[in-house]
């Protein structure tokens, strides 16, 4: 149910739950003020209490209630990135934040999005918690039409049309002296190199603790099989590819985009792994054959944990 500015910062500010979009992925949101609310969030996704929260304020000024020191190199990230497609965890004061949005971490997470809803929102209401707004698991929303599909046509939602970049943020965690990706995302690692004079390294490994706890869980994914990349298995009559490449004549291919822009790939991958749901398909052979680096990165990131490879 599309809700105004107006009557989201009502509900939100009475303790409800609501879907606001962002110009990464549309977010679930609760105040930071009803730890009910939040508790909600959790069990709407039916996700893991053990994956913390990001807290969305309007402005940079509105996390100092929560920092006694920024971690070196923090100031210049903040001003290239924000408002942005960048989360940075940082050590917060004891008892800031309630431990239901920080999985009892002494860290906590911060963006602040730059969408003109979602900032006029925020002023409305201060600080808000906002994972994506999908079920656990599966890809996160980027319309309207798809946060109805997982929550039901009546749940509270916020139009700001599609999501300008259609992947998630990029988490920043500093650790031991260092800043490091904890997530891939909308904002590339060569981007932040350009900032920090040095490349983050990506934080991921199955056998290694992640560093952000959510990337242990299963995500992105479609209930068809993906097959990434290689031979087309025989009975696969589905591809996913791109518009300037030509497939198998007999295949119903499905648009990524194009290769020469990543992040026409990136607007419209979750929307894709839907639409693969919406129309019942069982199995999608990928044409991985795209750059490893920058936001094809990302891109590559996502498949493969939809696919169950990561
Ligand atoms: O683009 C986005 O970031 C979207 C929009 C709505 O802002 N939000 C989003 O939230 O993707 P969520 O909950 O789906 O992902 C948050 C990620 C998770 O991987 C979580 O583990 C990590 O951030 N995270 C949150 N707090 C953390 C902390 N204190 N330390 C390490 N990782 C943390
Ligand atoms: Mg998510």
């Amino acid at each position: 149910m599309k809700v105004t500015i107006q009557q989201a910062a009502n509900l939100l500010n009475d303790g409800f739950v609501v879907a606001v979009p962002t110009e990464t992925v549309y977010g679930l949101a609760a105040s930071l003020r009803h730890p009910q609310a939040i508790q909600k969030i959790f069990s709407y996704k039916n996700r893991p209490l053990d994956n913390p929260l990001i807290t969305h304020v309007a402005d940079i000024s509105a996390i100092s209630e929560f920092i006694d020191q920024y971690p070196p190199g923090f100031m210049e990230l903040a001003t290239a990135f924000w408002p942005g497609p960048i989360t940075f965890v940082l050590p917060i004061k004891e008892g800031s934040i309630p431990s239901i949005v920080t999985a009892g971490l002494s860290t906590a997470a911060f963006r602040v999005p730059n969408h003109v809803e979602a900032v006029k929102l925020l002023k409305k209401t201060g600080p808000l918690v906002m994972p994506s707004a999908n079920i656990s698991g599966r890809p996160s929303s980027t319309t309207t039409a798809h946060v109805e599909s997982d929550f039901g046509s009546e749940f509270p939602v916020v139009d700001g049309g599609g999501c300008k970049h259609g992947l998630e943020s990029t988490v920043l965690i500093f650790r031991d002296g260092r800043w490091i990706i904890g997530r891939l995302g909308a904002i590339s690692a060569r981007d932040i190199e350009k900032i920090l004079r040095y490349q983050p390294e990506f934080s991921i490994g199955k056998s290694q603790k992640p560093a952000c706890p959510g990337q242990k869980y299963r995500h992105y994914a479609p209930r068809a099989q993906l097959f990434l990349g290689g031979e087309v298995p025989t009975n696969c009559r589905c591809i996913l590819g791109f518009d300037d490449r030509k497939y198998l004549r007999d295949a119903n291919v499905i648009f990524l985009g194009t290769t020469s822009d990543p992040m026409s790939v990136a607007n419209r991958l979750y929307d894709t792994l839907r639409h693969l749901d919406a129309v019942g398909l069982e199995t999608a052979w990928v044409d991985m054959d795209f750059p490893h680096e920058g936001l094809w990165r990302t891109i590559r990131e996502r498949l493969e944990k939809a696919a169950g490879e990561l």
